[in-house]
């Protein structure tokens, strides 16, 4: 019999609905939130709103373009969390409603572990590996033991690598979201021209928050002498500032295979669209006989087809959510 999962993902400003028959893409729709532009970060409330106005339309395109009957849905899947609270209410109360309407079991998905599943849509890493999941909210190094156990073995103290990404950009006056800009400046940049201190965190865990004041404190040291420091060196402080967040991630990855013994490393979430950090990850794998997975950009930021793979699987193992679930802003794996 076949398994056709409907999944809905709204945890922070995108409201994505995909369709998956027997694990395959039949259909992913994203619809992005431009509202958040003008404001240098996600607001909450705009977010919510934005979900509530399309959710439906996301939902019927997604089912419509998938080709498929909503008789032959078998499960209906939700973000759980972590994310935001009113963002996440508007996809589980969706979800939920369609469930009871169609008669078919709900499912929960944890955000993080879906970002690490995604690799299963058209990939299958060997288990055990290590996955770096970094995006805005998040950095983590995960031991994947299989489909659904999972053991955090690092993480970020204080600020993830994407808010390192976005609040250096910040700082040299890009919008928002900074990370994808950082990345397309870097590459015209010379990145050995500024270097930052390097955090010096115990075992396999992180903190971007020193990294953010020094990249804060040189510039406005910079810009006393000269005013124009930024605009004169955009693309070296981006290539600057890209090369740091990779070494301190990569160095921490190394680290990690080396202790637990894998053969398998694997890149997720938003911060793996970043096109240097793929080639250097890449690199990394080459060096040390590794094999290196890399999401395709599709499924690098975030998506609902990578929260119906990883109810695929939730949905083989049985297990079910009831209809009194809540959303969780934060949800550890
Ligand atoms: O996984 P994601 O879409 O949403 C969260 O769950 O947070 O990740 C978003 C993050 C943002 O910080 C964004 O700046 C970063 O991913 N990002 C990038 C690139 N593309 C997205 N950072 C650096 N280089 C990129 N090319
Ligand atoms: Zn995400």
């Amino acid at each position: 019999m076949s398994i056709t999962i409907l999944a809905i993902e709204s945890s922070c400003d995108d409201t994505s609905a995909a369709v998956v028959k027997d694990a395959k893409i039949l259909a992913n729709l994203i619809a992005g939130q431009k509202v958040h532009e003008l404001w240098g970060g996600v607001v909450p409330e705009l977010a919510s709103r934005a979900h509530q106005q399309n959710i439906v339309p996301v939902v019927d395109l997604a089912i419509k373009q998938s080709g498929i009957l909503k008789e032959e849905i078998s499960a209906v899947a939700f973000t759980r969390g972590p994310g935001l609270i009113g963002s996440l209410l508007v996809g589980v109360s969706f979800a939920k409603a369609f469930a009871l309407a169609l008669n078919v079991p709900l499912i929960e998905v944890n955000h993080m572990q879906a970002h690490i599943l995604a690799h299963f849509i058209d990939n299958k890493p060997a288990f055990p590996f290590l996955c770096l999941t970094v995006s805005g909210g998040h950095t983590q190094i995960v031991l994947v033991k299989n489909f659904l156990q999972m053991e955090v073995v690092g993480e970020t103290l204080d600020d993830a690598a994407g808010e390192a990404f976005d609040k250096s950009a910040k700082m040299l006056g890009l919008p928002y979201p900074g990370g994808p800009l950082i990345d397309k400046y870097a590459k015209q940049g010379q990145a050995d021209k500024f270097i930052f201190p390097e955090p010096q965190i115990a075992e396999l865990d992180f903190s971007f928050s020193g990294f953010k004041t020094s990249v804060l404190y040189f510039l406005q040291k910079e810009t006393r002498k000269n005013p124009a420091f930024i605009q004169e060196n955009l693309n070296d402080l981006c290539a600057g500032i890209q090369k740091n967040i990779i070494d301190i991630l990569l160095k921490k990855v190394e680290k990690a295979a080396n202790q637990y013994g894998v053969t398998d490393i694997a890149l997720a979430g938003g911060v793996s669209a970043n096109s240097e950090l793929r080639k250097r990850f890449e690199e990394l794998g080459q060096k040390n006989n590794w094999k290196a997975h890399i999401p395709k950009f599709e499924y690098c930021t975030d998506n609902a087809a990578m929260i119906a793979i990883a109810a695929h699987y939730k949905y083989l193992a049985g297990e079910f959510a009831a209809q009194d679930t809540e959303p969780l802003a934060r949800y550890h794996l």
